[in-house]
């Protein structure tokens, strides 16, 4: 800042910046506009007179006449994201140049506009379109949802209280949660201002609040209050064993139960597939990593291979998004020669035994002649021959030394899941499965509530002139929906 005596000699800042009358200039391409947010009114009145002097054309009003924007103390995606609340002020105004104050101070001590390289506000991605209501689709298949995005600090808050009111059976405050989570996924920057909210699909006023609190605060009391309340703490530990629902979460926590030892000591009430939860509770806790699943993929090929040569396995759910984590694997399995695939799944089943892979597995036959009545009935709930499994995978070799040092495991059990589907049902299913969940929930929404449609990981379904759509791909499902495809590492909604 400017020190007293000068400020007094040279006037008051404020009347430097209001200044109407344009000063002399000698550099007509450049009209440089200091933007002020970092860089403090007094400060930005100094630079003004600063240029000037030097007969640079400072714009005291951002306009489309701006040539260069100065920003001091800004990274590039705060001035990117100040660039898009401009535009939308402005719309169609030509996009001036951002730069760092350095480009400012050396063109001062040049007496010129020095080249801009070196000292642009830009980062590598490609530029995208600001967050406002016109750019964000109400339906999350309509948009795409990366892996990474700049939001996680809100969205994680939203998706606990999702969450939350998953646990009390709150449908529809838990879509409200999902649904404003997820707008913020597919949003280009981060959001740094409750401005940023106008006009967003499903911003209601309590989403709103919650993000006005953790702007301004840094955290917000109901989020915390629920992650450090019994009761949260208490459904969550129980519906990640593996078996366990929120509803019979639920009716232990009423019960007054709180801990897994008081589950392990209570076997008669639990299912085969929870007391397997329990038992491997540890590591199924553990998240499974990429290269778990890759491993694990070459076992079920090899068994696949061997049980009817032809049939091919693909990997879905979070590791086909691209996640480098998961909670389990998810595969599909399939023959190209329709038929074949029947009773494949128990003889893979026992050929995985037999080489002592599986510590657990339930096995569901297909349970209707045909699967397209799942459509008729508008059913959500898949009909696919399928094994829900626990397997025993074997970790890398440590050597003598590394052992000795940190002992590891010499395997981890991991939750599986295996679908088979008839060929012509696969790009229904492989859609289905490759989630995300809330993604594959948006997806049936739009194609209900828009297109009239009825879409489950069997089929698409027209109900009115009762007709099942035919499709090759998931390119195919997606155009038949008359929607732009996503890509799967694009559906992380
Ligand atoms: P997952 O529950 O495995 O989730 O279901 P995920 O996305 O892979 O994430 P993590 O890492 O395991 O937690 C994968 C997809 O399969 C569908 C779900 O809707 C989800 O989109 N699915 C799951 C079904 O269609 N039917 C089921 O019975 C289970
Ligand atoms: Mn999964």
């Amino acid at each position: 800042m400017l020190p007293k005596r000068r400020r007094v000699r040279t006037g008051s800042p404020h009347s430097a910046v209001t200044s109407s009358t344009p000063p002399a200039t000698r550099f007509p391409g450049v009209a440089i506009y200091l933007a002020e947010p970092r860089m403090g009114r007094s400060r930005r009145a100094f630079l003004t007179r600063l240029a000037r002097s030097k007969s640079f054309r400072i714009l005291d009003v951002y306009s489309s006449d701006v040539t260069h924007v100065v920003m001091e103390g800004t990274s590039a995606k705060e001035a990117i994201c100040w660039q898009k609340s401009m535009d939308a002020v402005l719309p169609g105004c030509p996009q001036p140049a951002l730069l760092d104050i350095s480009w400012f101070t050396e063109s001062m001590a040049a007496g010129q506009p020095v080249p801009e390289e070196g000292h642009r506000l830009e980062v590598a991605e490609p530029r995208q379109e600001p967050p406002s209501s016109v750019t964000v689709p109400a339906y999350a298949c309509q948009r795409p949802s990366p892996l990474t995005h700049q939001n996680t600090f809100l969205t994680e808050a939203l998706e606990t209280l999702a969450e939350a009111a998953g646990f009390e059976g709150n449908e529809g405050r838990l879509l409200s949660f999902y649904r404003a989570a997820s707008v913020l996924k597919s949003l280009p920057c981060p959001v740094t201002s409750l401005s940023q909210l106008r006009g967003l699909p499903y911003f209601g006023e309590h989403s709103s609040r919650v993000i006005q609190e953790l702007l301004e605060h840094g955290t917000c009391e109901e989020v915390d209050q629920v992650r450090c309340s019994e009761r949260y703490q208490t459904m969550k530990l129980f519906t990640r064993v593996f078996g366990v629902g929120v509803k019979t979460a639920n009716r232990w926590y009423q019960e007054g139960l709180r801990t897994l030892e008081e589950l392990r000591e209570q076997p008669q009430r639990l299912t085969q597939q929870q007391k397997a939860g329990l038992q491997y509770y540890q590591d199924l806790s553990t998240p499974v990593r990429r290269a778990d699943a890759e491993a694990l993929q070459q076992l079920v090929e090899a068994a696949v291979r061997q049980t009817l040569p032809g049939a091919t396995v693909t990997l879905t759910g979070s590791f086909r998004r691209g996640k480098l984590q998961g909670h389990d694997v998810d595969f599909l399995i399939t023959h190209p020669e329709e038929g074949q695939e029947v009773g494949l799944l128990p003889r893979v089943m026992g050929c995985l035994q037999s080489q002592g892979f599986v510590l657990y597995h339930q096995y569901h036959r297909s349970h209707l002649a045909d699967p397209a009545h799942t459509l008729r009935r508008s059913s959500t709930l898949d009909a696919f021959e399928r094994s829900f499994c626990i397997f025993c995978l074997p970790q890398p070799q440590q050597t003598a030394l590394e052992g000795a040092l940190h002992p590891c495991p010499t395997w981890k059990a991991v939750r599986v899941d295996l679908v088979v589907t008839p060929n012509s049902q696969f790009p229904f299913a492989l859609l289905g499965w490759t989630g995300s969940q809330f993604f594959e929930r948006e997806l049936r929404r739009f194609s209900r509530q828009e297109k009239g449609l009825w879409l489950n990981s069997h089929g698409l379904f027209d109900p009115e002139q009762k007709r099942v759509f035919h499709a090759t791909s998931e390119e195919d499902v997606f155009r038949l929906l008359g929607l732009k495809y996503l890509p799967p590492e694009q559906r992380n909604a």
